[in-house]
């Protein structure tokens, strides 16, 4: 692996994160869970695993921001520089026992994603990426599929739980692109759903409702993999609107003409 300090800082503290949930994942059952509203839950693996993260990253790098899931923002120094960090995407799969969630790290420069790591802990795939180097799954270089029909793409969403206003939207572009293509897939982590995207396992991701934590390591993943990431809504910020779409070059026109029909 050739990546910067920064990254090999980001793959250490995945990594030690990593061993933290799936410990936590043996014995789900026994944790105390609370929720932050309806339907979106924390526990203490959640709160240890940012614990674990936070203290390598901002140890080694006291200047730069933070913007994680369970503390918040937190300016540092360096106004040009912060880790954007889910210690656990796809909580809900997690505390359900279910071996489909990952820890999620991105460092921005200048407003820009510049590295992100994706860790799979339960699976030990680790997705990586730095602006220009490529995408990787472990040693594996990472291409976006090639498939360029519709009718042949399979594409994941994320339905909102818990009444987010952005379900009638995602409702009507189910009815809207399920006719056109060869499925569609929930599977509960916005940042598996982009590393997905990029191993060329779906043609195409899209969701509304989404937060810089869950999509800012898989956005660049996709783009290093050859994809495109757009916001849904043209001119909008993808952060600041929290909705995207990532595909394949190849399905990338047809699948945005869909989603954009909608509300
Ligand atoms: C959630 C997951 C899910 C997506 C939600 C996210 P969390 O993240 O990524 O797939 O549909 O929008 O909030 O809460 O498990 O970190």
């Amino acid at each position: 692996m050739q990546g910067s300090a920064n990254l090999n800082l980001m793959i250490k503290a995945a990594r030690k994160a990593g061993r933290s949930l799936v410990k936590d994942f043996r014995e789900v059952e026994n944790l105390q869970v609370s929720s932050k509203g309806p339907g979106d839950f924390v526990s203490r693996a959640d709160r240890e695993a940012e614990r674990i993260i936070k203290e390598e990253l901002r140890g080694a790098r006291p200047s730069y921001g933070w913007l994680g899931e369970e503390t918040g923002e937190d300016a540092g120094e360096d106004p040009t520089r912060r880790w954007i960090v889910d210690p656990l995407d796809g909580t809900t799969n997690f505390l359900h026992g279910l071996p489909h969630w990952a820890v999620s790290i991105a460092l921005e420069h200048k407003g820009e994603i510049v590295s992100g790591v994706i860790f799979d802990a339960a699976k030990d795939e680790l997705y990586w990426t730095e602006k220009g180097l490529g995408a990787f799954m472990n040693e594996t270089r990472l291409r976006v599929s090639g498939r360029n029909r519709m009718i042949e793409s399979i594409f994941a969403t994320g339905v909102p739980f818990g009444g987010k206003s952005t379900l009638p939207a995602t409702l009507q572009d189910l009815a809207r692109l399920m006719p056109t293509c060869a499925g569609v897939r929930r599977w509960g982590a916005a940042a598996l759903d982009l590393a997905y995207v990029a191993a060329g396992k779906y043609e195409g991701y899209w969701e509304r409702g989404i937060k810089p934590w869950d999509v800012a390591a898989g956005i660049l993943l996709v783009k290093e993999a050859g994809g495109f990431v757009v916001p849904v809504r043209e001119g909008r910020d993808i952060f600041e609107s929290g909705a995207l779409i990532a595909s394949n070059a190849a399905v990338h026109e047809p699948l945005c003409k869909i989603l954009r029909e909608a509300a």
